[in-house]
């Protein structure tokens, strides 16, 4: 069978999904059944050559291979490119690895259905749906999976909220999420009316729905890995703690996740009663079938003072860098990384 794997992208996540790409690329080599043809999506949305792309996975500068491509083809138009894609490639398979914008909110799902061929990871309502933050919380609401207390507002509902009425029905500390965001854009912490303007400001920058959000106050944050179909996995629960909670800026933001987490403690698995532990892998399972998710997925949670757990978000397609809990709470199951991937694209096949 023939895999192509796609990475890059025009978000805010292109760099980290190079660092997960590299890993899945690695991993499905080592299970010998697979071939491999890698694609890689410039920041402005073009599809390289396979031979470009491999340089850029390979963390050559990618600037001079994207502007060397540009200008050896000639400007087709969107149909030429897609139908191009449709006849060029004689893969079985797609298996994206785009994080954010466009690879993790069902646009490019949408793509692989356009051109008639399976795909590693949910389908494209499950990303949809996972990737925006009110519809997600709502699905689980109406389910009876713990969330988080919040509101959805817009430009014109975000006027009826001072900070008075947010610390009234929210508490002191509140985040303001821009809906339709991943890794943690769009994302701020507001403990005063000053910080809660200029949040609401920053995330209306990338939508027009708005959450504000009740903070959850406890320090840990946990992970869980689900994959499969009808009847999914979920791996151990991993926690990470980043210390100075609380400072302001004590949270775990694109800089712990991505750039330098010297800062953050992991701990796999997270110590947890059985009893918290259980209801964790239920949350996680349930919201896996609520949110419409197939393939694979990572829940986070938030675990408050009590050892309550609040479902966090979903991430449909879960970062895999060595810095990723999703790949070590595998890792620790004894689930190698190539037998990670051939489950994956077996159950994208399916
Ligand atoms: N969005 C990143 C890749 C993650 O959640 O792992
Ligand atoms: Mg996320």
């Amino acid at each position: 069978k023939h895999v192509a794997l796609l990475f890059g992208g025009n978000s805010s996540e292109h760099d980290v999904s190079k660092r997960s790409a590299q890993n899945f690329y690695d991993a499905i080599i080592a299970t010998g059944k697979y071939d491999v043809t890698v694609f890689a999506i410039a920041q402005n949305g073009f599809f390289l050559d396979p031979e470009s792309s491999k340089r850029v996975l390979a963390l050559e500068d990618e600037q001079p291979i994207v502007d060397t491509f540009m200008a050896s083809i000639d400007q087709m138009d969107p149909l030429a490119r897609i139908n191009a894609l449709r006849n060029g490639g004689d893969f079985d398979i797609f298996f994206p690895v785009v994080h954010g914008n466009l690879g993790e909110d069902g646009t490019l799902q949408g793509l692989f259905k356009l051109l008639n061929k399976p795909y590693v990871g949910a389908p494209l309502r499950g990303h949809a749906v996972s990737f925006d933050k009110a519809l997600t919380k709502e699905l689980l609401t109406l389910n009876g999976i713990r969330n988080t207390k919040y509101v959805v507002v817009d430009q014109q509902t975000a006027q009826n909220w001072t900070w008075d009425q947010v610390v009234a029905e929210f508490g002191d500390v509140v985040f303001v999420k821009a809906a339709n965001q991943g890794s943690s854009v769009g994302i701020s912490r507001a403990t005063n009316a000053e910080e809660f303007s200029a949040a609401l400001l920053d995330s209306f920058q990338y939508d027009y729905k708005v959450l504000i959000e009740q903070a959850v106050k406890g320090p840990q944050e946990l992970e869980v890995g689900v994959i499969g179909n009808d009847e999914p996995l979920v791996s151990e629960i991993g926690a990470h703690t980043v210390p100075n909670q609380g400072d302001g800026d004590g949270w775990y933001d694109y800089k712990n996740k991505f750039v330098d987490n010297s800062e953050v403690q992991f701990e796999i698995p997270a110590k947890l009663s059985a009893k918290v532990t259980q209801e964790v892998k239920e949350m996680a399972l349930n919201a896996y079938k609520v949110l419409n998710l197939r393939g694979e997925a990572r829940m986070d949670f938030l675990l408050d003072e009590n050892n309550v757990p609040y479902l966090g978000e979903p991430n449909t397609l879960p970062g895999f860098t060595n810095m990723s809990l999703f790949k070590r709470l595998w890792d620790y199951s004894n689930i190698s990384n190539a037998q990670l991937v051939d489950l994956l694209i077996t159950y994208g096949f399916e």
